[in-house]
């Protein structure tokens, strides 16, 4: 079977529509399939500060939200990154083979960094997109479900798997970018020029976990655009076709079909339905999630023993990389 592995970060608390359509929604399809490896990166986390309390707590939601959405823990081994140590250790060897200038040319280090301002970006956040490759490759994964925004990571992750297996003989397995056709990059509500995210004001960002009314009154007031018509131009018109992929994604209607329903009709009358689509999605997942948290004990042993078959196959690859590597083995 196809090996696949994920990761997501836990900092939010609730995962967004963009993860879910973007990432989320293939993990699921993917469990029958192949043999899946999901991980919440609580490791990757840090890379921003975090309060303690808080980052344990949203791991656990984060966990219980995946469960909620349909990850299978009898079919997918579903775990924290802290709690298979190998990834770091990878980590560090893949580091001694990446380049400052190539690690400098990550746009999301660009990105994050800047918003941290002078002075306040970590060498963890510089080195976050090496320790994202081992988790990849410590794994041997041939698929790696993301959204659009983590191309340029796994772009970088075959580099270095490439780069290790031409100087120490073939040990990495390459793995290939898994990006949906159409919900890739779902945008924000309120600014449609950019991608949803949690790091933008909440009113753009549709939360899995936000109540009904929030989520309705969220859609009613996404950015549209000028004219009257409900068709798709990604163009012209972001936030209309932004609404008609979010839609499409979740009803399962093209998006052509869907601007025959909407002929005739407004702006109001797509964001009043796709309000409710949005929220009989969301509603039993809400629930889900809850139920749960309710039982921490049983959250945890999922946890356990994913983690615990993670370690097999992580430490199978350590094992070979640290010989490869020229490290005495401990007598
Ligand atoms: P993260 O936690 O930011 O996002 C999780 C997943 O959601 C996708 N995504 C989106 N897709 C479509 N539209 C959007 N607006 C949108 N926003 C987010 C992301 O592409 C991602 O797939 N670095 C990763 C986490 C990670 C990882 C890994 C992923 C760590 N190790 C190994 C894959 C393999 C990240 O920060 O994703």
């Amino acid at each position: 079977l196809p090996r696949v592995l994920s990761g997501i970060q836990p900092t939010a608390g609730s995962f967004h529509l963009g993860n879910y359509l973007g990432a989320l929604r293939q993990w699921v399809a993917l469990q029958d399939s192949t043999e899946a490896f999901y991980c919440v990166v609580d490791l990757h986390a840090i890379t921003l500060p975090q309060d303690p309390a808080e980052l344990r707590r949203n791991t656990l939601t984060s966990a219980a939200q995946l469960l909620a959405l349909g990850v299978d823990p009898g079919r997918s081994s579903l775990f924290v990154q802290s709690h298979v140590p190998e990834h770091l250790q990878l980590s560090w060897v893949l580091e001694c083979l990446t380049g400052f200038g190539e690690a400098s040319r990550m746009t999301q280090f660009k990105d994050k960094s800047q918003r941290e301002g002078t002075g306040g970006a970590t060498v963890g956040l510089f080195t976050y997109p090496v320790l994202q490759a081992a988790d990849i490759l410590v794994y041997q994964a041939d698929q790696v479900p993301v959204g659009e925004d983590q191309r340029q990571h796994l772009e970088l992750t075959r580099d270095l798997a490439t780069r290790f297996n031409g100087r120490f003989g073939q040990t990495f397995t390459l793995p290939e970018a898994k990006i949906p056709q159409g919900a890739a990059k779902i945008l924000d509500l309120q600014s449609p020029d950019k991608k949803m995210s949690k790091s933008l004001p909440p009113a753009g960002c549709v939360f899995l976990l936000d109540e009904p009314n929030v989520t309705a009154k969220k859609i009613r007031s996404a950015v549209t655009d000028t004219g009257r018509e409900v068709v798709a131009d990604a163009e012209n018109k972001p936030g209309v076709t932004n609404l008609l992929t979010i839609h499409s994604a979740l009803s399962g209607r093209s998006v052509a079909d869907l601007e025959q329903h909407f002929a005739g009709r407004g702006y109001g009358d797509l964001k009043k339905e796709l309000a409710e689509v949005v929220t009989d999605f969301l509603t039993p997942v809400r629930a889900r999630t809850q139920e749960l948290l309710d039982d921490r004990a049983e959250l945890e042993r999922v946890l356990a023993s994913g983690a615990e078959r993670a370690r097999e196959v992580a430490s199978a690859t350590v094992a070979t990389v640290y010989e490869r590597s020229g490290f005495l083995p401990p007598a």
